[in-house]
């Protein structure tokens, strides 16, 4: 994170708090959130997109706390089911700043973000295009609607997280021709208000091509309605999904530069079709909460397996971090709690639970003498492992701080064992 130093002594400080006392203090495993961090990178894509909107992916990462800080940085926020909605009404965030996502929106979450007045939905489906309609005339309202348009490129990034080729469960599909298709179904129904179209191609994508090509075919498509139906839609909402940095040598894409590149497609398609700029939204989730998040977790053990490596295990694993066994993601972790001279030895960094692709680091280095009670920090878990989180083999989830200016303060109390038992009969 910006703020992440070594302490005199050796240990880590982040926002200025000593690792050791968050861990005393809070215990282990523990999701700490670098307050100034976040708010910085909110701040730098109100800057970088000041002429556009920009909707945080709540998914990557939400509760009371964050809504409350996108409130205060001015940004919108994008919810992809009821209970996401239903955490940025309890704060009082702005309905009119929230869009609506999801592949299978129940007619029950329809009908909330109706009743809420969210400012867009985006519909991904034609069934959903009659379900709404439905809704929104019982409910005499008249929402504002964008398509998904799948726009056929190809991401470079894991298979699970691509979304924009043709043959995943996103969207509707240009060049089948149902994204049109939507267009004119939606344009039929008055209690509708068709307002603009949106994309996004995957995540955790680092070469920003993609998102040039997916930006000038989605242009293209607001020419051609322009063209066939007379109608000027007055928006595009470009997705999300840049990258950050998990290990040493990563690259992450410059958010100013891609902000004027996108811009500049954009501007150029309409200028040349004669037809105004549309307003953009950009929907980043991972880059604003991900690189100020780490985890702290307890060494439990430290086995040497002759010849091959070191398994250092810790008190937590996959029900806190699941990105590496979901996707083989890499991380960097680093011994938090004092500073160590001795050899690095290859390393893996596993969890606590039953199963051996438990695994949050593959492959690291960590110092020989590595011990039980040592503290190792994993860097730029802000980001789709709290929210990714599970209580399998019944532990529970842990707590969330934030840290600023040498302040910490609990933003999601950790779960106990009467959270994990609650419910059953
Ligand atoms: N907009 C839409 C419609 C999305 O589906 C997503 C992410 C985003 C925006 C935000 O993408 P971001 O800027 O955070 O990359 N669990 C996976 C990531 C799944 C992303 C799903 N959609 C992971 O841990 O890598």
């Amino acid at each position: 994170s910006r703020t992440s130093a070594r302490a005199p002594q050796g240990a880590l400080t982040v926002g200025g708090v000593d690792v050791r006392d968050l861990a005393r203090d809070h215990g282990t495993p523990l999701y700490v959130l670098d307050e100034d961090d976040v708010r910085s990178r909110m701040r730098d894509y109100a800057t970088a997109f000041a002429d556009s909107d920009v909707h945080y992916a709540g998914k990557a990462f939400l509760c009371k706390e964050i809504v409350r800080w996108l409130h205060d940085e001015g940004l919108g926020l994008d919810v992809a089911s009821g209970g996401e909605l239903a955490v940025a009404l309890s704060v009082g965030f702005p309905p009119g700043r929230i869009t609506m996502h999801g592949n299978n929106k129940s007619a029950a979450e329809l009908t909330r973000a109706l009743e809420a007045g969210v400012g867009h939905i985006v519909v991904d489906s034609f069934e959903e295009i009659a379900r709404l309609g439905y809704h929104a005339e019982r409910l005499g309202r008249r929402p504002k609607v964008m398509v998904r348009v799948t726009t056929g490129v190809e991401a470079h990034t894991h298979e699970f997280i691509a979304t924009a080729h043709d043959d995943q469960k996103f969207g509707l599909s240009l060049n089948s021709g149902a994204a049109a298709e939507a267009v004119r179904r939606i344009l039929a129904l008055p209690q509708l208000q068709l307002v603009g179209l949106h994309s996004h191609i995957g995540s955790q994508i680092v070469d920003t091509a993609g998102f040039e090509v997916a930006a000038r075919r989605l242009t293209t498509l607001l020419v051609q309605i322009k063209d066939e139906h007379g109608v000027v839609l007055p928006e595009l909402d470009l997705g999300g999904g840049y990258g950050i940095a998990y290990i040493d040598g990563d690259e992450a894409p410059d958010i100013k530069e891609l902000a004027d590149g996108l811009r500049e497609i954009v501007t150029k398609v309409c200028v040349d079709a004669g037809l105004p700029v549309p307003r953009l939204t950009v929907e980043p989730g991972r880059t604003i909460v991900g690189p100020g998040g780490i985890t702290l977790y307890e060494v439990g053990t430290v086995k040497d397996v002759e010849g091959l490596r070191t398994y250092v295990s810790i008190d937590g694993g996959m029900s806190d971090n699941v990105r590496t066994a979901l996707y083989g993601a890499e991380y960097t972790a680093v011994l938090a709690s004092r500073e160590s001279q001795a050899q690095p030895v290859l390393s893996r960094l596993v969890g606590k639970h039953c199963e051996s692709g438990d695994i949050i680091v593959r492959d690291c280095h960590l110092p020989a003498d590595l011990a039980p009670g040592d503290l190792i920090a994993v860097a730029a878990t802000g980001a789709y492992c709290r929210s990714l989180a599970s209580n399998y083999n019944y532990l529970p989830r842990p707590a969330v701080v934030a840290v600023s200016r040498g302040e910490c303060r609990v933003i999601v109390q950790g779960e106990t064992e009467d959270d994990l038992l609650r419910g059953q009969l």
